[in-house]
């Protein structure tokens, strides 16, 4: 494989116009830094660079992109996002760029354009004298200006864009018949900018008969706090239901509050970037740059092939870019993973817990046992290290414990979707059969039910019946989401999370051919005391106890719970018996079981929850998804949540400490290391103590560390995050007796961002983020107030299976 440019940049530790400097000779560049240069496009084996090629053929197969050296960022942003669409428009054509970043008001500068041969030109915002010297100096290359427009007569063989006004007028489209009042928020910075953009503004959007409020045009100095406040007051207040912001640090701040509010988002547009990918977020829409910049290509080139056989009699005006039929696809994706792929050396990058291999991971989707392989799919949005337009993630395993990726199985490139959330899987007919929900915004119907279809585990098919469910039941509301598909006695069940009048509930469908569905019944509702909004339900039974489980983010302490009664398929309603934390950690949402081929019913998790800081976002990717665990009932029928034993497998090197008693002091123990497997068993000495438990992922000098603590009097077991590191706080809490004989049984799990943690066999469990320094690796064990009996502490250094 060959790579490109930017890669070739990003390896050589410089800009691209520095790569293409090089490659062209246009400047004079450092030797090091060709050197550099040379060796990233011999490493690469990029071929850099067509024009030696074809110029006998007078053809030089390279484009010229022109843009100006500096500008406020938002300005800059915007030009990376169309150079990124460009160099892969012009990429898959087997094009070469030109990259120039010139001085507009320097003369000089200009006449450089024209050494080299090129078949056409692209010029980014050019200046009235920029635009003058090309004409005169260039008549024949065919050229398209973007966000120019000439005040004389145009010249046939050019074609001018308004990007602004085209971005603005594709902004209005997709508002409309959404949205009733607009914000818009500026940096008070960028005040020449800020003009152009308003202009193309209002009349893009009065063009589309949509409503500006002149009190909703904001310009307010760059910052994350300032977007998250505007947003807040004017979302709490309903003044706005859609912002535009033109700032990446205030549609930060927009996005945080939309985050944290995830519930009931207007839309928000904002042109932040991250080397062109304008991503969506929350419910939200991009700023069709990178689209732009793929049309005003497709443009060139038809100019371009207009031009070899007669001089065009016509010119292309923005009125003829086209509807791109979808932006998302899996091989764009795999794509753009293959070349982004964070290290696994990365210091909090998990490693041997499931993680985006780039971007940003959350709920665990589709589990399920595929011909004797484990598949686990995720939410995934590959394009930033933040949540934006769901894709599932892939990877399978034969154990459990050893993890392949796999290629992205869904991407939301269908009409009816603009993201591709959380759902099930199944095995049937020799086919692995995915069910999802697909959200599209625009779309009064927002959230509808679908199935894809694959015969090797690997490639899926969209049901060409999509959506299956797009009826909204009366006993539901627009938040219809996650399904959940088994089969018993001969049909198939449809468990789906929704709420009514803003109380949390779970609907079930049936089948009995997987294509057309019933409403049947409503399962459970949260009655006023479990949440608004029920996410990701599921329905198992385990020796004739039937378990409903839920996410709510309403929900007062654990946030994902387990419902243990009755259901009866007769009636289709659940009756609750009792309320189950299923796990008491902060960091333990979304989770759902599959049964395996052994019988045993597996839970996994999302290792995070919404709202909080996610620390590795610095590192390019976000989100964990826990241990695979095992759900059962002891032989008293208690219910017991426990890692499954195949993770014996990671074990290596085991030190079991000497330790045999501690009394009153804190004893550091012999075992280290940031990917730990610990086993431990206390027991309460003859002079009891108050307290007593282990310090984890401790630093040398002992200021950072993660502690759990055993409270003897109140009976509760403790994480306490104050001192794990970078984004240390809190406490999460579980009530637990002590074992026969006043014992504590402690199983840990620390990967290197994580801790898991099992209590008395699986009695409770508390599951936690942490990000500590690499270097915080000692684990120590205290008592206070007393003695505590060691009778076995082992750790074992896990291996890492990426
Ligand atoms: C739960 C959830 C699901 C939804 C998905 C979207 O975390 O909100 O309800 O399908 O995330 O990514």
């Amino acid at each position: 494989m060959s790579g490109n440019m930017k890669e070739v940049a990003r390896r050589a530790g410089v800009s691209i116009a520095t790569v293409s400097h090089v490659i062209n000779g246009t400047r004079a560049v450092n030797p090091d830094t060709k050197q550099r240069v040379l060796t990233a496009i011999e490493g690469l084996n990029y071929v850099p660079n067509a024009a030696a090629k074809t110029l006998k053929s007078k053809q030089s197969r390279t484009i010229k992109i022109i843009l100006p050296k500096a500008g406020f960022s938002y300005y800059r942003d915007m030009h990376l996002a169309l150079v990124e669409g460009m160099l892969e428009y012009w990429g898959d054509k087997k094009y070469s760029i030109s990259l120039h970043q010139i001085d507009y008001q320097n003369e000089e500068s200009v006449t450089e354009i024209f050494l080299h041969t090129v078949d056409g030109i692209m010029v980014f915002s050019p200046t009235d004298a920029l635009y003058q010297s090309l004409i005169q100096k260039n008549t024949k290359i065919p050229c398209v200006f973007l966000n120019y427009q000439p005040e004389e007569e145009e010249d046939e063989n050019f074609i001018y864009i308004d990007h602004f006004h085209t971005m603005y007028k594709e902004v209005a489209k997709l508002l409309k018949g959404n949205s009733q009042s607009i914000g818009y928020l500026e940096n008070t910075e960028s005040n020449s900018m800020n003009e152009e953009c308003k202009a193309a503004y209002r009349s893009a959007f009065s063009e589309q008969g949509l409503p500006l409020k002149e009190e909703l045009i904001k310009s307010i100095p760059a910052s994350s706090d300032g977007g998250y406040e505007v947003a807040k007051s004017w979302l709490e207040t309903n003044q706005a239901d859609a912002i535009i912001c033109n700032d990446e640090a205030l549609s930060l701040g927009v996005t945080r509050y939309l985050l944290e509010k995830r519930k009931s988002i207007p839309t928000i547009f904002y042109a932040t970037h991250k080397w062109g990918s304008l991503y969506e977020h929350g419910e939200t829409i991009q700023i069709p740059c990178h689209k732009i910049a793929l049309q005003a290509s497709e443009m060139l080139y038809q100019l371009m092939s207009k031009n070899e056989e007669e001089v065009p009699n016509s010119y292309f005006r923005t009125e003829t870019i086209k509807e791109e039929p979808s932006y998302h696809s899996v091989e764009k994706a795999n794509r753009y993973i293959e070349k982004n792929k964070v290290s696994p050396a990365t210091k909090w990058k998990q490693s041997y817990h499931i993680t985006p291999e780039v971007g940003w991971l959350n709920d665990p989707n589709g589990l399920v046992q595929f011909k004797d392989e484990y598949h686990v799919f995720y939410q995934y949005h590959p394009y930033g290290a933040e949540w934006g337009p769901m894709h599932w993630g892939h990877a399978k395993s034969k154990d459990l414990v050893h993890w392949e990726h796999l290629p992205v199985a869904l991407a939301p490139d269908q009409s009816y979707e603009k993201g591709c959330f959380s759902g099930s899987g199944i095995e049937h007919d020799h086919e692995l059969l995915l069910f999802y929900t697909a959200q599209d915004d625009h779309n009064k119907m927002k959230q509808v039910q679908c199935m894809a279809t694959s015969s090797d585990g690997i490639n899926f098919k969209k049901n060409a019946n999509n959506p299956l469910i797009k009826n909204i039941s009366g006993e539901a509301s627009e938040d219809f989401r996650d399904p959940k598909v088994w089969k018993y006695e001969g049909h198939w069940y449809m468990l789906i999370g929704t709420s009514k009048n803003q109380d949390g509930r779970a609907v079930l469908y049936k089948s009995s051919d997987l294509s057309e569905w019933e409403f049947f019944s409503v399962v459970a509702t949260s009655n006023g005391e479990l949440g608004e909004i029920w996410e990701c339900p599921d329905l198992f039974s385990l020796n004739h106890t039937d378990f409903l489980m839920l996410s709510s983010l309403e929900l007062k302490g654990a946030k994902n719970v387990l419902l243990v009664g009755n259901f009866d398929y007769e009636t289709g309603k659940f009756e609750k018996q009792q309320v189950r934390a299923l796990d008491f950690g902060r960091d333990f949402y979304a989770a759902q079981t599959f049964q395996d081929k052994q019988g045993r019913r597996i839970l996994i998790g999302w290792m995070n929850i919404w709202g909080e800081q996610f620390p590795t976002q610095k590192e390019g990717w976000a989100g964990s998804l826990t241990l695979p665990r095992e759900i059962k009932l002891d032989e008293a029928g208690n219910l017991r949540i426990v890692p499954v034993p195949q993770l014996e497998k990671l074990r290596s090197k085991k030190t079991a400490s000497p330790l045999s008693q501690v009394n009153g002091q804190q004893s550091p123990t012999d075992i280290k290391g940031n990917t730990l497997e610990i086993q431990c068993e206390f027991e309460i000495g003859e002079q009891a103590p108050t307290s007593f438990g282990l310090h984890v992922r401790k630093s040398k000098k002992g200021d950072e560390y993660t502690e759990i603590r055993y409270q003897v009097d109140t009976r509760e077991l403790m994480m306490n995050l104050q001192h794990s590191g970078k984004n240390g706080k809190g406490q999460s809490t579980a009530s637990l007796d002590l074992l026969e004989g006043n014992k504590l049984r402690l199983h840990l799990f620390l990967d290197k961002s994580s801790i898991e943690l099992f209590a008395n066999d699986g009695v409770a469990s508390i599951t936690n983020r942490v990000y500590p320094k690499e270097s915080s690796i000692y684990v120590d064990v205290f008592s206070e107030g007393g003695e505590v009996i060691v009778h076995q502490l082992i750790g074992w250094e896990l291996e890492n299976i990426w």
